[in-house]
């Protein structure tokens, strides 16, 4: 699976040919300034939740790339009125079988409301299980019990976690999901895009290493294969 970082908690992957988009805001962050959002190509566009640094760009690259919105019940249904066409409503505990794999929506304990005030449902992760690869992004979330059903319902390759604190997990706290879900390799998002989320790099990368886990903290632009 190639994985490339936008920025923020902004991701691609591509899986079984299929490039799914996660949480896109990419013109509102200054650290994501040299991204071109009209190159960037997907399937489909997964949206943890309906806070605005997850979803700004959402609306525009569905348009240009026809790619399908899967998000919970309300973001989906709050697309649809904005007349996008392609979308697949989901809600927690709820999987859905795509052709790149299988979606199953977890719990995030946050908040959800969209950039117009609109109800947003409530904020999810998501378990993608496929024969290439199965990870977890935890979306927005603070550290949660519910994180010890996820090794229950599939045998993870990868977590991707918030690290930087104040509105989500710090890395303290992500280690013990890292823990808790299983795995040995996390890819890190949601830090250094505001001041009060920065993070130190190094310190961040050693506090996982004396855990026994790899944290990549990749550039933005990034992209490697896991
Ligand atoms: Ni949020
Ligand atoms: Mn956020």
């Amino acid at each position: 699976m190639t994985f490339t970082y936008y920025g923020h908690s902004c991701f691609s992957v591509e899986i079984n040919g299929k490039k799914l988009l996660f949480d896109p805001f990419i013109t509102g962050n200054p650290l994501a300034k040299d991204i071109d959002i009209t190159k960037i190509e997907a399937d489909y566009i997964l949206i943890s939740h309906a806070h605005g640094d997850h979803l700004a760009d959402a609306e525009a690259i569905a348009n240009t790339t026809g790619a399908t919105i899967v998000a919970c019940y309300e973001v989906a249904m709050w697309y649809a009125k904005k007349g996008i066409t392609k979308y697949q409503p989901m809600n927690i505990g709820g999987k859905w079988k795509f052709d790149f794999g299988t979606v199953k929506c977890v719990n995030a304990v946050h908040s959800s409301v969209l950039p117009d005030g609109t109800y947003g449902g409530n904020p999810m992760g998501f378990l993608v299980t496929s024969d290439e690869i199965n990870f977890y992004y935890a979306g927005d979330t603070a550290l949660t019990l519910d994180m010890q059903l996820i090794p229950t319902f599939a045998e993870i390759d990868l977590a991707i976690l918030p690290l930087g604190d104040q509105l989500t997990m710090g890395i303290d706290d992500a280690i013990q999901a890292a823990k808790m879900v299983q795995v040995d390799t996390v890819i890190g998002v949601h830090f250094d895009t505001f001041a009060a989320i920065k993070i130190d790099h190094q310190k961040a990368i050693d506090n996982f290493k004396t855990h026994g886990i790899a944290l990549k903290l990749l550039t933005v632009g990034q992209t490697i294969d896991i």
